[in-house]
């Protein structure tokens, strides 16, 4: 009887693993490209951030270890001494006992007191940004970042600005100002310090820092949508001198010309003007490219796509040289072209495989369509947005938290 039963559950079962098995495929044709899997982690000593965190946080549960054994010692100290079969007395009144009164009160006023002394004084290191900190513009919206220099002007006109990639510098406090440009989103890259949330019209300053060069992970921290897991993007940490270089490659980058003719070319013309025969709307329209006519704020700074190695807010991630000529990552680039809200949810692109999508006013809209030759015109173009080789930010820049090291190195 118990066989049978077994065995029809085992029939049952068996369905059931078949999403799972496609659900696994799925996955591994998503990981197509070369997967970092960095891990955030918040006790990351090469902050100095996290240290005073750290430090901060040891003196409490120190301070809190010794209450808690003078609690426990007076507890069991009472309870042995005051036996009542060693006292077969009523115990001694003290009600009205002033002095044990004011004890009892000041003695846990001064503990707290004690321990919000630690915090406050942590937050009185942690807050005020320095004057002369490198400054960066932190925007979060559904479901992407940019991250733009204020402080720089790019000679092409427009502050520089990167699309979900940051790039900061080493070895001193760096000032983030933080806002959203919809809902609440959080700024949550813990190796380089805490985290802050992204708000509406609220602008919100605050310093991370690191003194290890290195990529490393940052995602949004508050839910904020249909593809909140999806909201990611990178920290590129840069000596100062190389971050001085390639911030100033940034300033005196424009876009490349595409030789007439050229797939680059027709990617141009079709990123500028869409095509209005088949309804497929401009790509310009949404995103700036420096240097360009595309001046676009409603997505990502596309600027130096050529360059970044994460592409759908760090959804997938092209973490060789290849970048996105590599074939697997080209395919997926190629799908985001096509379609974005299809893989990844509640995405604001248009589509262009002629299927509906949601536009930034929440309707429902027809998509244009665009051949898959005019995808890989666009594509070829996207790949040519490139920094001069010497100003690229990934060579040589360590994937912390990489692999099975689980983020500590
Ligand atoms: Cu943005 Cu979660």
């Amino acid at each position: 009887m118990n066989t049978t039963k077994h065995r029809h559950s085992g029939t049952r079962r068996r369905p059931i693993t078949r999403p799972i098995a496609a659900a696994a495929l799925g996955a591994t044709l998503l990981t197509g490209c070369q997967q970092a899997n960095q891990s955030l982690f918040i006790g990351d000593m090469s902050s100095a951030y996290n240290r005073e965190i750290w430090w901060m946080s040891v003196w409490a549960i120190v301070l809190s270890i010794i209450i808690f054994v003078g609690v426990s010692y007076a507890l069991f100290y009472t309870v042995q001494k005051f036996r009542e079969d060693r006292h077969d007395a009523p115990p001694a009144q003290f009600h009205g006992n002033n002095r044990l009164e004011v004890i009892l009160v000041a003695v846990p006023v001064i503990i707290v007191f004690g321990l919000s002394i630690l915090t406050v004084r942590s937050m009185a290191i942690l807050n005020p940004t320095p004057e002369q900190a490198t400054k960066i513009d932190v925007l979060g919206k559904q479901f992407w970042w940019n991250f733009a220099y204020p402080e720089t002007t790019s000679d092409a006109g427009g502050v520089v600005t990167n699309g979900n990639e940051m790039i900061m510098p080493t070895k001193q406090p760096v000032a983030l100002t933080i806002t959203s440009g919809d809902v609440i989103h959080g700024f949550w890259a813990p190796n380089i310090g805490g985290q802050r949330a992204a708000m509406p019209a609220v602008q919100k300053t605050w310093q991370v820092d690191t003194e290890r060069a290195g990529a490393y992970q940052g995602n949004c921290s508050q839910l904020c949508g249909a593809s909140h897991a999806n909201m990611r993007y990178k920290v590129v940490a840069l000596d100062q001198e190389r971050y001085d270089a390639t911030l100033a490659a940034m300033k005196a980058y424009r876009a490349p010309e595409p030789d007439p003719g050229s797939a680059e070319a027709r990617g141009y013309a079709l990123f500028m003007q869409g095509k209005s025969s088949t309804g497929a709307v401009s790509c310009a329209a949404c995103h700036r490219v420096q240097g360009t006519p595309a001046g676009g704020v409603a997505g990502p700074d596309l600027s130096f796509f050529g360059t970044r190695r994460t592409l759908g807010a760090g959804m997938w991630e092209a973490m060789t040289a290849a970048k996105w000529e590599d074939p697997k990552a080209a395919k997926q680039l190629s799908d985001w072209l096509k379609n974005s809200p299809r893989v990844k949810p509640g995405s604001l692109m248009p589509t262009y495989d002629g299927s509906e999508y949601r536009n930034t006013k929440g309707e429902l809209v027809k998509g244009g369509t665009l051949t898959d030759a005019e995808i890989d015109d666009i594509a070829a173009y996207l790949r040519s947005l490139q920094l001069p080789e010497e100003a690229d930010y990934w060579r040589d820049s360590p994937a912390i938290g990489a692999g099975a090291t689980g983020g500590n190195q």
